[in-house]
């Protein structure tokens, strides 16, 4: 019975993560511990950067990521949508265009995440592999920020479509039409392969899975 998991169901998770999670792993870990009171959770919210500093170290049990890393002796579950949307503010004149040439809204001044974010580092490659070079008007290291300061006109930003959760239909922010967006990528479970994890683990990998559509996009 429940009343027995959750007397069975205890002990310390240590959860990395990236901060552009903040828009469910929070939410999710409570409704997590809600379920399993004797559960003790540290949750750490960094860059990519800081996070696979983390994993190297193997100073956690599971890390929550969009770009995991290419390593034989890491594990990589995708659970959930994390894709790139390239917004700007409700008034901006490209939101009435239809799949706009990435050349197009490439001239455009850009707001972006701050070096050593996971975002970042997938913008880096878009722009590399089409080449061409953004024109960055500011730089920082928080989703929120950045869509306030494109709400208030700055440029374009491209960010995770996590970001837009709570966003309401009266906001400032539109989704624009670029051609080859949104850019289709996945939020994955980051696990070294040869460490047993704890109990506790498994069943916040089950309970995660099991209640993850509320953060559909
Ligand atoms: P970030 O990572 O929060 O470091 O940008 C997000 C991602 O990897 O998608």
């Amino acid at each position: 019975t429940i009343a027995n998991m959750k007397g069975m169901t205890a002990g310390r998770l240590r959860i990395a993560t990236v901060t552009t999670t903040k828009y469910f792993l929070p939410k999710l870990i409570g409704q997590f511990c809600q379920h399993y009171p004797g559960v003790d959770i540290r949750l750490e919210i960094l860059n990519r950067e800081r996070v696979m500093e983390r994993l190297e170290r193997n100073e956690d049990d599971v890390y929550i990521m969009g770009v995991p890393p290419d390593n034989p002796r890491i594990e990589a579950m995708p659970f959930l949508a994390n894709s790139l949307l390239m917004i700007a503010a409700l008034n901006h004149p490209l939101t009435k265009q239809k799949n706009i040439p990435f050349t197009r809204v490439a001239q455009e001044p850009f707001v972006f995440r701050e070096p050593g974010s996971g975002t970042r580092l997938q913008i880096e490659k878009l722009f590399a592999e089409r080449h061409q070079t953004p024109v960055i008007r500011l730089e920082m290291g928080s989703n929120e920020a950045i869509k306030q300061a494109v709400a208030g006109g700055l440029g374009l930003s491209i960010l995770s479509s996590s970001t837009l959760i709570h966003e309401q239909k009266d906001n400032e922010l539109a989704v624009l039409d670029v051609e080859g967006f949104p850019i289709k990528r996945s939020w994955y479970w980051v696990q070294h392969k040869n460490k047993n994890l704890p109990i506790i683990a498994q069943t916040f990998y089950q309970f995660l899975l099991a209640n993850i559509d509320q953060f559909k996009v």
